[in-house]
């Protein structure tokens, strides 16, 4: 059964809807806007799940302009945007015509941005085919491209008018990249929705292995509650000022540790270090008990996450954190738990603190 998250921003509300099957519906959503034409932009590797999209749209009438733009980080750009661009202007996209981008989070950060910048705003929605796009770079309104200069360095706050998350395309990603989609779930479960935590917890192990096809409506369930934590943090401050900052719980340490091994450590799999540290650290503060830390470790692992990492990784990480530009403005700030669901900004982390996590972390045996 589809799931729908209602997701307000500002004075309008638009939806998100995650299920198997779910592309079906995005030509009836977009015609809700009344365009003639779609420019669909995509990539080869996610082609089936973008003919899926292209024909919903064309069955309720619409035009389709498809794009495919190159695979990888290095595509997500200041040029392929230009030719986007290029290409749907002169295919007469009109102010009610829409952008709709089929993929991962590099297609839908792209997308959302040409959509930003063509003829000064048009509508669009994100057709999600990755867990990490689904969970976080669809649903926040953050579109954008990379410069030379770094990434994500051009872009726009500009919402989306659906999200769509057809969990049957997740069948063609690797176990690496769902597991490591799923960590920004975790991350979610523990600042505002311990029942995702239950959920994972809960699996047994031939679940937990292939909770694509074994797991299906926890599936759902778990993305379509993720999606709507982020909705509502984004919701409270959608600008990015304050509140929002919550996010990025396990995110200090996990930056800087993608950072520290050149990005051997995928995200989801940073970020899951960086929530054990944070957990350690909360805990060394006197914050939270052990069973919370222990609940860290047991749906971490149960997503064959890590909860540690090797202690020269840790040890690159922490200067590579000290330096990190947000830090160094406002002093080292962290997202700690003060509680399950209760997640707190904390500026005044003795250092010795950090060093006792830090440690917690670094030693595999430390973590039975
Ligand atoms: N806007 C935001 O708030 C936000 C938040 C988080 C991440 N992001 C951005 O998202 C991007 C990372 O997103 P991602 O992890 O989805 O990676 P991605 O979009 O680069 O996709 C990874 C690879 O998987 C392929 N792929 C996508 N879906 C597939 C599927 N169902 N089956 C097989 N292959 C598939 C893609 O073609 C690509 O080659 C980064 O650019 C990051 O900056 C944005």
């Amino acid at each position: 059964m589809p799931r729908a998250v209602t997701i307000p921003v500002g004075d309008r509300e638009y939806e998100a809807v995650v299920g198997r099957g779910t592309f079906a519906g995005v030509g009836e959503a977009a015609s809700a806007f009344g365009p003639r034409r779609a420019g669909l932009v995509t990539q080869h590797a996610v082609s089936a799940y973008a003919d899926d999209v292209e024909e919903s749209l064309v069955s309720c009438g619409l035009e389709v302009v498809r794009c495919v733009m190159g695979e990888g980080e290095a595509e997500k750009s200041w040029e392929t945007a230009g030719s986007l661009l290029e290409r749907l202007a002169a295919a007469e996209l009109h102010r009610d015509d829409v952008v709709v981008g089929v993929g991962g989070g590099a297609v839908t950060d792209t997308a959302g941005f040409v959509a930003a910048t063509l003829l000064r705003g048009v509508r669009w929605i994100a057709c999600s085919t990755t867990v990490l796009g689904a969970l976080d770079a669809a649903v926040g309104g953050k579109t954008g491209v990379n410069l030379r200069a770094g990434k994500n360095l051009a872009g726009a706050f500009w919402q989306p008018s659906a999200v769509f998350v057809d969990t049957s395309a997740f069948d063609s990603l690797p176990r690496d990249e769902v597991m490591g989609g799923l960590a920004e779930a975790v991350k979610y479960g523990f600042i505002a929705d311990p029942e995702i935590l239950d959920v994972i917890a809960r699996w047994g192990d031939a679940t937990a292995a292939d909770p694509v096809h074994r797991a299906e409506d926890d599936l759902d369930s778990v993305i379509a509650r993720g999606i709507a934590v982020k909705a509502g943090v984004v919701a409270e401050d959608e600008r990015e000022s304050g509140r929002r900052a919550i996010l990025n719980y396990g995110h200090t340490l996990g930056h800087a540790l993608e950072t520290a091994t050149d990005f051997r450590l995928g995200h989801g799999a940073a970020i899951a270090v960086g929530m054990a540290f944070a957990a350690e650290l909360a805990h060394a503060t006197g914050r939270i008990d052990s069973d919370i830390v222990g609940l860290h470790r047991h749906v971490l692992r149960r997503l064959d996450l890590p909860v540690s990492a090797p202690r020269r990784d840790i040890e690159a990480a922490l200067p590579l954190m000290r330096r990190d530009k947000k830090a160094t403005r406002q002093g080292l700030r962290f997202v700690l738990l003060e509680g399950l669901a209760r997640p707190a900004i904390v500026g005044d982390v003795p250092e010795a603190m950090v060093e006792i996590a830090a440690a917690r972390v670094s030693d595999p045996a430390a973590n039975p």
